[in-house]
């Protein structure tokens, strides 16, 4: 197999520091370490984040991912002076992140303000093991002289969410003269973080160690004297845990302590191998390889697996995905549609227990979206448009200030942007199709079906007769407060219809709640595609008039129509910020053939800026399927450099994660076309020239199996016997088999556009 690929950063630029403390950011799904340099540089923004501590820093605000005390941070001082990149001559530079091991390593050649030369290496990795263990390590050389090293470093509790304060310093002590340990609470209590440290040093002569405690900072202070070629090494322990409403055990600092020292008796290699060994364990149930002329294309398929790993908390169900994963304050941390649609799918084939689980986060939370429905009027369960722990809805209510005005304009999403209700209820059944989770459905399942659906049925209008639904947003967030948006009537159909299907299966819903659901399908509205196949978004999508969208396309992901356009112009033109009936096609692959596929792609593609990162990708599958494998691939190379490419500011708050998962969705659904349809699972292959193999495990109604393509065949292995449709034969599979299939990328597509 392929090596797994590495992320490089050659140059040492200010410009590009919260970009690559972005990319490179560790991750167990528990916490999350963006990966910020150990010198204080003012362009850097630190972060660590636990996954579900969130907390409100005010009243005004809205509650938020806390940004945690930092422990990356190192003082370092060489002859009195301050080491730090910006100043001196830096000789050498080299930072590297390895996918396999999510090991961070820089090499760093520095030449001092007075001439003298050094070779500082540092490594980190977050364990993968133990979920709150960081480990780093530090080593410093003086080439030509005898040097006075000094490292100062601990706990740094004055990091702040963009000057929001939410912790207070609880309690701080040193233990045995070695440990470190504070505490810090959140200002309602709502939960508490405990970070407990232990540096090793390593140098003869010996190092003296000192400690304090001031102004919200907990240091060591390290100090030794090196003669020129020898080299001071500091290894530091961070255990990082927290606990949510006051249920941190009174032993908790004692074990935490007991535990540190058992890790500082094994060693930094030696928890590193467990951690790697842990690490190579999700890599074999989901590494997609390929064989491509483009060597980035392996490298963006490991960055995209490395994060979703990084990012999905599968030590807690009370917890899920945010949109920026646990890299980054951007919004918020609050989990959106894009765990449901983009990231669970990705779980569903390869951990089918951690797409499992996130469904529970939202069967958990059901009461909280049984009160919004409530509170707005309406049955069932509305689910936030942003969520938290709790399953509040966590929306902001303001959006960014308009300074030239000073007024403020509300963020519709959470009172109209409601598909996301039957987001969850398709997630639902994509998790039951896929794995045949009996369980699950007759408990957790069916409740989200039925609760979902019962808010459709009160959401509907009548208008003649007919069921329509009034005031929604569709997933593009350009358009606001439309009739019919054909995207979030089928979804609503689609998920009522699931409810009518699985009550009836498991038999558990009484006769007026079907009543009512089959009176919903017979009237629900559901958009046709005109005689040219093209499908309105909205009642009044086709009467609004177009505009050359050339040069905002080009800034795509930079929102910049809205500098020329208010949202309110935006709002009455043919703009659309993302896929939206792309975005059904995509969805509901069975509603409508090629011919509709090719016809709304050609007539919204145009129309679409691509301002969300959730489109490209989506518009990449599409065409896939409709067999334009070059277009698929210019679509799905594109929503790679979302995140890799060399907009040096493009994801400085975090990553884009739905995006990370659009590549693994580009890669299996669009161009390999394995496609579950509901319980059938298809493969409807259209590789892109450019790829000459690409193999993948695929897990399906508890099968394992692996697909391998190449150019008009297809290998595949299963674990046991099972049925696939493949080109629309249907193939029965026990263990090894090949199979020629005729598809493009085999050197006959012509389609370049
Ligand atoms: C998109 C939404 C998405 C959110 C979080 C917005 O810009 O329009 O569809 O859920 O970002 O990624």
């Amino acid at each position: 197999m392929k090596e797994i690929s590495s992320l490089a950063e050659a140059h040492f630029d200010p410009h590009w520091h919260n970009k690559y403390a972005t990319l490179m950011a560790a991750g167990n799904g528990y916490l999350g370490i963006r990966a910020t340099h150990e010198e204080a540089y003012t362009t850097q923004t630190r972060g660590m984040f636990l996954a579900g501590l969130y907390h409100r820093a005010s009243e005004e605000e809205p509650r938020e991912l806390v940004n945690l005390p930092d422990v990356v941070g190192m003082h370092i001082e060489i002859n009195g002076e301050i080491l730090i990149l910006l100043s001196g001559k830096l000789l050498a530079y080299r930072r590297e992140l390895r996918f396999a091991t999510g090991e961070l390593r820089r090499e760093v050649i520095w030449e001092s303000t007075s001439g003298q030369r050094y070779t500082l290496t540092s490594e980190r990795f977050l364990s993968q093991h133990h979920q709150a263990l960081f480990c780093q390590r530090i080593a410093i050389t003086p080439h030509n002289c005898e040097s006075r090293i000094t490292v100062s470093t601990g706990i740094d509790a004055t990091q702040t969410n963009a000057g929001r304060q939410h912790l207070d310093e609880t309690e701080v002590r040193v233990f045995a003269q070695q440990a470190m340990q504070g505490v810090y609470r959140t200002r309602t209590r709502s939960g508490e973080a405990q970070v407990a440290i232990t540096c090793a040093c390593q140098v003869s002569p010996a190092t003296q160690v000192s400690f304090s405690a001031k102004n919200r900072q907990l240091l060591q202070r390290s100090a030794c004297m090196l003669q020129a070629g020898q080299t001071f090494t500091l290894e530091k322990y961070s255990l990082i845990e927290r606990w949510l409403d006051d249920e941190r055990p009174n032993a908790a600092s004692q074990t935490s302590l007991a535990q540190l020292n058992a890790c500082m008796a094994r060693g930094y290699d030696a928890l590193f191998s467990e951690s790697e060994t842990a690490w190579q364990a999700w890599w074999d149930k989901s590494r997609v390889t390929v064989q491509s002329e483009n060597e980035d294309d392996q490298r963006a398929l490991d960055f995209s697996l490395y994060h979703l790993a990084a990012m999905t908390p599968v030590h807690d169900e009370r917890s899920s995905i945010g949109a920026k994963g646990l890299t980054g304050e951007g919004y918020k941390g609050h989990i959106f549609w894009d765990t449901e649609v983009f990231l669970l799918p990705v779980h569903l084939h390869t951990q089918p227990e951690a797409a499992r689980q996130l469904l529970r986060y939202r069967w958990l939370n059901l009461a909280g979206a049984k009160e919004k429905a409530r509170q707005n009027g309406f049955e069932g369960a509305l689910f936030p448009w942003e969520s938290g722990r709790t399953g509040e809805e966590e929306t902001p209510v303001w959006a960014a200030i308009n300074i030239r005005t000073g007024l403020r304009q509300k963020v519709a999403s959470a009172l109209a942007e409601h598909h996301l209700v039957a987001d969850i209820a398709w997630a639902v059944v994509a998790y039951y199709q896929a794995t045949g989770d009996n369980a699950f459905m007759a408990r957790e399942g069916l409740d989200l079906l039925n609760e979902t659906a019962r808010f459709w049925l009160s959401r509907a209008t009548e208008v003649e007769g007919a069921l329509e639904l009034h005031d929604v947003i569709g997933p593009d967030e350009y358009t606001e407060h439309v009739n019919n948006n054909a995207y979030t009537n089928y979804l609503a159909c689609y998920n009522v219809a699931m409810a009518r299907h699985f009550g009836r299966r498991f038999a558990q819903n009484d006769e007026a709640f079907i009543k009512r659901l089959d009176d919903f399908l017979a009237r629900i509205r559901l958009p046709q595609p005109r005689p040219d196949g093209v499908i309105a978004q909205d009642d009044t999508f086709f009467s609004k008039p177009t505009l050359d969208l050339a040069r905002y396309k080009a800034s795509a992901g930079s929102q910049s129509i809205l500098l020329d356009y208010s949202r309110a112009e935006v709002n009455e033109m043919q703009i659309l910020k993302q896929a939206d009936v792309i975005m059904l096609l995509y969805m509901l692959p069975w509603l409508y053939d090629e011919q509709v596929l090719r016809a709304n792609l050609d007539y919204y593609e145009p129309r679409t800026i691509h301002d969300s990162s959730l489109s490209k990708a989506i518009h990449g599958i599409v065409a896939a399927r409709c067999q334009r494998a070059e277009l698929a691939y210019r679509f799905w190379r594109e929503g790679c450099q979302i995140d890799l490419g060399d907009e040096p500011h493009s994801c400085d708050d975090g990553i884009h994660a739905a995006a990370s998962g659009a590549v693994w969705l580009g890669a299996v659904q669009g161009f390999a076309g394995v496609v579950a349809l509901r319980d059938e699972l298809h493969v409807n292959p259209a590789l892109p020239e450019a790829w000459t193999r690409v193999t993948f495990p695929y897990c399906w109604q508890g099968r394992k199996l692996r697909f391998t393509f190449t150019p008009g065949q297809v290998a595949i292995l299963s674990d046991g016997p099972v049925t696939l449709h493949l080109s629309g034969r249907v193939v029965e599979v026990n263990g090894q088999a090949d199979f020629f299939i005729p598809f493009a990328g085999s050197g006959t597509s012509q389609e370049g556009k």
